[in-house]
């Protein structure tokens, strides 16, 4: 079961990620923390040959403090503030700790003069055994670092040798300049295979509470859906994350959690059957939020239309009426549904029932979005402009369970006809035409309908709601008269 790993993929962001973006700042403010050390550096090298007491290799830590200082300015300015993507953050971290492996490889080995320095710890080796807690990686990457880093380290003596600036040195004096680096590279290894368990754990404490994600059902603009399995219990679940990554401030993403909580629970409140049922729901450790639901066999009818094209009359209509059984609960409980489309309608096998349609998205998708989201950030957030009504598209806010039978007049159009109401348009002219197009009939694209069911579709897609059929159990009842005239639906099997 890819239980971990799956859950790590979709719960952003991850650990790693977490302690990579973090990784940004602490890089800063080492390359601020060198720069001090090398201003240090080069005030007391300068003290020394202001005195008259400066060496040869007064000169050389004079040289390379100077390079250090300019390095690490450089660094701390072009990082600072800037958001790196997690590979970018381990290329510049891999960078930096070369330049450093050549830097201090070539100031040890200058100013050590081959092995006066052997049994100290060179400052290059430190840096390789800081790295994994500072740009955490796999324990593979960071032995890649140490070596390459060591490799660095030993081309530095070995071109200081052939200028003639540091003497020859055999293999075993080889070996004593450089063990500090190998051993050094060991203690990284470890350590980031230690950052790597801590990480494992952390995702672990994310799983969403005793449900764990197996299989990814898709995704939608707000979040995904994955079936999940339970520790203990039995049943087979599905889990919608809605991702909330593009709220920043705290206290709207507080509000944003307390509507969450207040719809999902008024949701697992309602106990129609052609509504989904809710089994639980919670925020992750990492703001992501969550619900887990009855896991549905079947297809939802966007899949079902684009798979088999328009669907027949009785079929329409039995759907149809399901739909109205479920809204009709929810409006009365003072849920508005506002996201009716074929995406959200699921139809299934249930039990031994076949076309069972099931209502799924209850008013759960619309917390997320930020209360005062401008027209446009509706059209990607609250809805979908094919499915909205003329007011939704105004103010997103001010609906009331007649921009559902809209929508509901919508669907059928698009059941009927397999074809969007007014095509394939933008957005924004969506949005326009919602308003202002007078919307075809049936019979112009084709499809044959009793005329009690194109007159109530006409109804229900009414400009202004008032002239629309008042409730959802208005529409249920003429429904239920059109569908005494048609062929029994299912057909029973044969
Ligand atoms: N309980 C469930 N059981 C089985 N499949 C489901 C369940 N809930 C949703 N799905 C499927 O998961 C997919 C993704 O659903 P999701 O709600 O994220 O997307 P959407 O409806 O296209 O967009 P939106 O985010 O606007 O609702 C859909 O194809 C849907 O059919
Ligand atoms: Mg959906």
């Amino acid at each position: 079961m890819p239980g971990p790993a799956a859950t790590e993929q979709v719960l952003v962001p991850p650990l790693r990620q977490d302690l990579l973006t973090d990784a940004t700042r602490r890089l800063v403010l080492i390359a601020m923390l060198v720069a001090f050390v090398a201003s240090v550096g080069l005030v007391f090298s300068l003290v020394e040959l202001s005195a008259g007491r400066g060496e040869p290799q007064t000169w050389v830590r004079m040289g390379a403090a100077i390079w250090m200082l300019s390095l690490a300015g450089l660094a701390a300015i072009g990082l600072r503030g800037r958001r790196l993507t997690p590979r970018q953050m381990r290329m510049v971290g891999t960078a930096f700790l070369m330049v450093l492996a050549v830097s201090s490889g070539l100031v040890r080995h200058l100013v050590a003069q081959g092995d006066s320095l052997a049994g100290t710890v060179p400052g290059i080796a430190v840096a390789v055994m800081l790295f994994p807690v500072l740009v955490p990686g796999t324990p593979r990457r960071a032995a890649f670092n140490g070596l390459a880093a060591t490799a660095v380290d030993v081309a530095a003596y070995a071109a200081l040798a052939t200028a003639g600036l540091v003497p020859a040195a055999d293999l075993w004096q080889m070996v004593a300049t450089f063990r500090a680096d190998l051993v050094a590279t060991a203690v990284a290894y470890g350590i980031a295979h230690v950052v790597s368990s801590l990480e494992e754990r952390v995702v672990e404490a994310r799983r969403m509470g005793a449900y764990t994600l197996n299989r990814r059902l898709g995704a939608g603009a707000m979040g995904e859906v994955w079936t999940a399995s339970h520790s203990h219990l039995a049943r087979p679940a599905a889990v919608k994350l809605i991702r909330t990554d593009r709220v920043d401030d705290p206290f709207a993403r507080e509000g944003m959690e307390k509507r969450f909580e207040r719809e999902v629970q008024a949701t697992a409140a309602l106990r129609c059957p052609h509504t989904i049922e809710i089994y639980d729901f919670g925020v992750t450790a990492d703001g992501s939020l969550y619900y887990v639901m009855e896991l549905l066999e079947g297809s939802d009818l966007q899949r079902l239309v684009d798979g088999e094209g328009r669907q027949p009359v009785a079929r329409v209509v039995h759907m149809c009426r399901q739909i109205c059984a479920s809204l009709a609960e929810a409006h009365e409980a003072g849920l508005v549904h506002r996201d009716i489309k074929p995406a959200n309608i699921f139809v299934c096998t249930y039990g031994r029932e076949r076309d069972f349609v099931k209502v799924l998205d209850f008013g759960l998708v619309k917390v997320a979005a930020p209360e005062q989201a401008g027209l446009t950030m509706v059209g990607a957030i609250t809805g979908t402009p094919a499915y909205m009504a003329p007011e939704q598209t105004v103010d997103g806010r001010a609906v009331d369970g007649r921009a559902d039978v809209y929508a509901l007049g919508l669907l059928a159009h698009f059941m009927l006809t397999g074809r969007l109401i007014f095509g394939d348009l933008a957005p924004a002219a969506y949005l326009a035409a919602q308003r202002n197009r007078t919307p075809p009939r049936l019979e112009d694209a084709g499809v044959e309908v009793p005329s009690a069911l194109q007159d109530l579709i006409g109804e229900c897609l009414a400009k202004g709601r008032d002239d629309r059929p008042p409730t959802m159990d208005a529409v249920a009842e003429r429904l239920e008269a059109i569908a005494a005239e048609l062929p029994r639906w299912p057909p029973r099997a044969t």
